[in-house]
């Protein structure tokens, strides 16, 4: 049974056809209320004969930004086929496809949206939250992907991602939520610190007097991985001629010790990390084309920490939780400014590193204070904290005035995000929310009335 989803007819042609879906999705356990793509909330479906520029922005928003599951529908696939699908997923649809595209769409709502529901439950899950912090959507979207790929497919998985982003993490997240019955270890093999002459002998093993020094035999890498989960960290690093050695075994599963003549076989699920670039790697002839599609079944990229500063407060909390377990320790505005402005070249790793160096400092039970900040993390006369219009901010306005967009638009679309961000961060209360963007509570009523009515529009190429 899948309850609570909203869902919106979109043209003359859907609405002709209402009764007969609604009674479909009833039959197949769906249970749907009627709202209008402006008001609705939470996940839904939106079947749609017709679009116009306020669809693609009531869409945009209802999505919020790819957190709502929104399910796209046309009547046939002709009509499909007559859209942009690929603007309308940019625009937050989680999915599309027609009502006759199968002999029971309905079945096929019921379906996706438990799948959905069951990928949200995992991540809602004690598992998930107790070790990873964060909220916004683009980490959520990445979180999503990863439980996709470790709990319904037994694909190999690549994790990129900057220094300290938590790519070591979600290895350990993968093999923990990978179902296989029985599963064994997690098997971690830094390849920055293999040397190449000893490298068969740490993937593969060695037999006893395979090389002088072989005083006895050993197991490698892939055997200790035997029914588990394998984790080449920092694969980038690996040296062609190392890549080309690990081919078959990653591939086949079958591998010869040092020293042995006989064939090998293990069984285990295969994740890599690096911080490289391994699409531009190939293209210098440093990584193999043949090795990357082997180790990316499946690729995920986590986001630095500046394209997801709303997860800074929330991480800084986990992070107070870990350090002084039940202190439930508050931030003062001014530390909270401070944490969120700063820059982190070494993402999460380094926020970590200065909550402890600020807890350290910290005395009491009372709110974190400015002064807990150590005097080398203070921001000095010249290195001024980061300026907020920065390449990002500079990108995008780049984008809308080639997008033909005007002051007009621009500003509007600057307006609304600002509105959004704080009435999010103001859990919508509108009279803290006003007085932090500097204007009337009426007004900003007036603005939230006039935008439900549709107003403005939005490009999201
Ligand atoms: N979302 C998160 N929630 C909680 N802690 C996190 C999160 N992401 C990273 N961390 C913490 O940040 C630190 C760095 O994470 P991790 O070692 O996984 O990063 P990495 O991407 O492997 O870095 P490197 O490339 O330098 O090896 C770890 O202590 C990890 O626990
Ligand atoms: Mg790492």
């Amino acid at each position: 049974m899948v309850e609570n989803i909203w869902c919106t007819f979109h043209g003359q042609a859907v609405n002709a056809a209402k009764a007969t879906i609604l009674n479909a999705l009833t039959e197949n356990q769906v249970a749907v209320y009627q709202t209008d793509l402006s008001s609705a909330q939470g996940s839904g479906i939106v079947f749609f004969s017709e679009v116009n520029p306020d669809f693609y922005q009531k869409l945009y928003e209802v999505s919020n930004r790819g957190l709502e599951r929104v399910l796209c529908i046309t009547l046939s696939q002709a009509d499909l086929a007559k859209f942009d699908v690929w603007k309308l997923l940019r625009h937050g649809a989680s999915d599309l496809f027609a009502w006759d595209h199968s002999s029971n769409p309905a079945k096929e709502v019921a379906t996706k949206f438990a799948h959905w529901q069951e990928v949200d439950r995992l991540l809602k899950s004690p598992l998930v939250k107790r070790n990873l912090a964060g909220q916004s959507p683009v980490w959520v979207r990445t979180l999503r992907q990863v439980i996709e790929a470790s709990c319904f497919t037994d694909l190999s998985i690549l994790v990129t991602g900057e220094s300290g982003t938590g790519k070591e993490l979600i290895a350990q997240l993968i093999h923990t939520l990978d179902p296989r019955p029985n599963k064994r270890n997690l098997v971690i093999s830094d390849c920055t610190t293999i040397v190449a002459e000893l490298s068969g002998s740490e993937f593969f093993g060695h037999e006893r007097g395979a090389f002088t020094g072989a005083v006895n035999s050993r197991d490698g890498a892939f055997a200790l991985a035997n029914n588990g989960t394998l984790f080449l960290d920092e694969v980038g690093e690996l040296p062609l001629n190392l890549q080309v050695e690990l081919l078959r075994v990653v591939q086949e599963h079958t591998y010869k010790r040092v020293g042995s003549n006989v064939w090998q076989k293990t069984d285990f699920r295969l994740i890599c990390a690096t911080n490289r670039d391994l699409l531009q790697e190939q293209a210098r002839g440093r990584f193999r084309h043949d090795f990357y599609y082997r180790i990316a079944g499946w690729s995920c990229h986590l986001p630095p920490l500046r394209e997801r500063t709303e997860d800074i407060v929330p991480l800084v909390h986990h992070f107070i939780e870990k350090i002084r377990p039940g202190s439930a320790l508050e931030i003062d505005g001014a530390v909270r400014d401070y944490l969120v402005s700063r820059q982190y070249l070494g993402n999460v790793r380094e926020l970590k590193q200065l909550v402890a160096r600020i807890l350290h400092r910290h005395i009491g039970t009372g709110p974190i204070t400015i002064g807990d900040i150590a005097e080398e993390d203070r921001p000095s006369g010249e290195i001024e904290v980061v300026d907020w219009r920065d390449d990002h901010f500079e990108s995008a306005i780049r984008r809308a005035v080639s997008l033909g967009n005007g002051l007009k638009e621009i500003g509007h679309a600057a307006e609304a995000v600002a509105e959004r961000i704080v009435l999010e961060e103001e859990q919508g209360n509108i009279r803290r929310a006003a007085s932090k963007l500097g204007i009337t509570e009426r007004a900003l009523q007036m603005r939230r009335a006039a935008k439900r009515q549709g107003g403005g529009s939005i490009e999201v190429e």
